[in-house]
C-alpha cells in the first residue's frame, strides 16, 4: 500500500468507527429524547461528500477555522479536516457545539484519535457544552459544516426569541442554526448544510430565505432522488438536501443529484441563481436536468402571476364532521321535511374533471340551506376546482374539476374542505376561460414546474396564486379576460 492510501484507509476506518459508535449511541437512546434533540447521525459518506464541497482556495500557511454546530460524534469535523489535510493545509483548528452531555466524551476521544492519526498536522479542538442559537459567539470561520437539529420551535422559545429578524410563522431550529452560521462566517467564509428540503419553498421559511440569499451567495445544491433513509438506522422520511453558501459574491449555483447516500452516480447540472431563485417569495427552485432549466425560463419570464390576473382561491368552508348535523345524503328523508338543501360536492364528485351530482354513494350530498349553514355556502357560479392533496407519485400534482352553474339547481353550493375553488370577484368566469385555465393547470409543464418548485406533494392555494403564466397563454386569451 502506498503511503496516500494507508492514510486514506486510516481516515475510512476512522469514520467507520465513529459511526459504529454513533449506532450504538442512537440504539441506547430513547425515540423522544432523539427527537427532542433533534438527534440523527450523519453516515460516512454523506460526511465525506459534504466534506468535498468547500472550496480549499485559502492560503495554506493560513490556519483553517472550521465550526461544526450540533457535533454529535463529531463526523462532520473529522471529514472536513481530513480534507483539508488532503489539501495539503497544516493548521485547523475546530470549534464543536453539542448541548448532549451523553454525546460529549465519544467526540472528544474521536477527535483525539484523529489528532493521533495525524501528527504532523497542527490540530486543535474546543467542545463547547452550551446551546449554539443562545451561545454569544464573538469569533469567526473560514467553514463551518453542519447537520443540525431538526424540530419545530415554538415562537416564545429563547431560541426563536434570540432570532426574531428570520421568524415569520412557526420556526424550525434548523434554521436558526443555519441563520447563525451566516453571521459566523469571515468574508471568504464558506458553509456546508446537510437539512430538510423545507427552507427552499416552505412559507414559514420566507423571511429566513430573505435573509439568506441576501446575506450569502447560494453555490451548490445536492438532491438525493429517493427518499429513503440518509441517516443511520433512523425513519428519516423529510427529503433532504445538501446546500452550499458563500459570503464571496456569486450568481453561479451547482445542482448534483444521487439516488442515495451510496453516491454511485452523480449527475450535475450548472445554472445561476437569477434563474432558479424564483423573485417573489425567494423560493429556491431545484431542476435537476435542461428541460427544467427550460421550464424555469418559461415561467420565470412570464408577464403576470395568476393572482396578477385578477384570480383568487378560496378553500371549501364545509367541514364535514364538524357539521354534521347540517348534512343529509338525500333530500327526501323523513327527517328532512320543511327544510331547504343545496348540493354538497366532495372531490369523488368530479370523475375526469367532470361533475357527478348527485353520486350514488354512501357520503352526504346535500347541505342544508338556512341560516346555520348561510357562512358555509357560495353562490352558485362557475368554478374552477382545484384539488387540495396530492401525493408525489400520482400521475398529477393538479387535479382538477369544472362546476357550471347551469349544471345544479338553486342559488348556493357547499363545498366540503379538500377542495380549492378558483373565481373572480370582479365577474363570473366564462367556460372558455375556465377550459384555458383548466388546460394549463393540469399540463404537463405546470406539473414540471411544481415538482421543481416544491418538492412536498401538496399544492396549496398561494403556490397557484404565484404561478407565472408564460406567454403564450396570456397572450392567447388571459390578457383580455
Ligand atoms: C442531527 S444531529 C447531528 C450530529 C452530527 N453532527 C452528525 O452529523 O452526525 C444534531 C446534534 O445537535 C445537537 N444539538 C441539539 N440542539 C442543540 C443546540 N441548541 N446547541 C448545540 N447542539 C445542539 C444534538 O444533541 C445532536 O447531537
Amino acid at each position: 500500500m502506498t503511503t496516500l492510501s494507508l492514510i486514506k484507509q486510516k481516515h475510512l476506518n476512522l469514520l467507520q468507527a465513529v459511526e459504529k459508535k454513533a449506532y450504538v449511541h442512537t440504539q441506547a437512546t430513547s425515540l423522544t429524547k432523539k427527537k427532542e434533540l433533534g438527534q440523527f447521525f450523519t453516515d460516512h459518506r454523506i460526511a465525506d461528500f459534504m466534506a468535498h464541497l468547500f472550496s480549499f482556495t485559502l492560503p495554506h500557511s493560513d490556519t483553517i477555522h472550521i465550526l461544526d454546530c450540533g457535533a454529535g460524534h463529531g463526523i462532520l469535523s473529522i471529514s472536513l479536516a481530513n480534507q483539508l489535510i488532503q489539501k495539503g493545509y497544516q493548521n485547523i483548528a475546530v470549534t464543536l457545539y453539542e448541548i448532549d452531555p451523553t454525546v460529549l466524551m465519544e467526540l472528544d476521544k474521536n477527535l483525539k484519535e484523529f489528532k493521533k492519526n495525524n501528527p504532523g498536522i497542527s490540530f486543535y479542538y474546543t467542545i463547547v457544552e452550551q446551546n449554539f442559537i443562545l451561545d454569544h459567539i464573538d469569533q469567526k470561520f473560514d467553514y463551518i459544516i453542519s447537520n443540525p437539529p431538526y424540530f419545530k420551535l415554538n415562537k416564545q422559545s429563547p431560541e426563536a426569541q434570540a432570532m426574531p429578524h428570520v421568524i415569520h410563522g412557526q420556526p424550525n431550529i434548523y434554521m436558526l442554526f443555519m441563520a447563525k452560521s451566516a453571521e459566523l462566517l469571515k468574508d471568504h467564509g464558506e458553509m456546508v448544510f446537510i437539512t430538510p428540503r423545507s427552507f427552499t419553498a416552505g412559507t414559514y421559511f420566507k423571511k429566513f430565505r430573505e435573509y439568506l440569499l441576501h446575506s450569502l451567495s447560494l453555490n451548490h445544491i445536492h438532491i438525493f432522488n429517493t427518499r429513503k433513509n440518509h441517516f443511520q438506522n433512523e425513519n428519516i422520511l423529510q427529503e433532504t438536501i445538501i446546500t452550499k453558501f458563500s459570503k464571496l459574491l456569486s450568481k453561479d449555483v451547482s445542482i448534483t443529484s444521487s439516488e442515495d447516500s451510496t453516491f454511485s452516480h452523480i449527475d450535475t447540472l450548472h445554472t445561476t441563481k437569477d434563474l432558479i431563485v424564483e423573485s417573489r417569495r425567494n423560493i429556491i427552485c431545484i431542476p435537476s436536468s435542461t428541460s427544467d432549466l427550460d421550464i424555469l425560463t418559461q415561467f420565470h419570464n412570464a408577464p403576470a402571476t395568476m393572482e396578477e390576473l385578477g384570480y383568487k382561491i378560496s378553500t371549501g368552508k364545509v367541514v364535514t364532521f364538524r357539521n354534521k348535523e347540517l348534512l343529509a345524503t338525500t333530500t327526501n328523508g323523513l327527517f328532512n321535511l320543511g327544510k331547504v338543501y343545496c348540493p354538497l360536492l366532495w372531490m369523488h364528485n368530479f370523475k375526469n374533471e367532470t361533475l357527478i351530482f348527485p353520486i350514488d354513494r354512501i357520503k352526504e350530498q346535500y347541505i342544508e340551506c338556512s341560516d346555520k349553514s348561510a357562512a358555509l355556502l357560495i353562490p352558485n357560479q362557475n368554478y374552477l376546482i382545484i384539488k387540495r392533496f396530492s401525493s408525489k407519485e400520482q400521475h398529477r400534482r393538479i387535479n382538477i374539476g369544472y362546476i357550471f352553474k347551469d349544471d345544479l339547481h338553486g342559488g348556493y353550493i357547499g363545498l366540503e374542505n379538500h377542495l380549492n375553488y378558483l373565481y373572480r370577484e370582479n365577474r363570473e368566469l366564462t367556460r372558455e376561460e375556465m377550459k384555458h385555465l383548466g388546460d394549463f393547470l393540469v399540463s404537463e409543464n405546470v406539473d414540471q414546474y411544481f415538482r421543481i418548485l416544491n418538492g412536498n406533494t401538496q399544492v396549496n392555494a398561494t403556490d397557484i396564486l404565484n404561478l407565472p403564466i408564460p406567454n403564450q397563454l396570456y397572450k392567447g386569451y388571459l390578457c383580455h379576460a
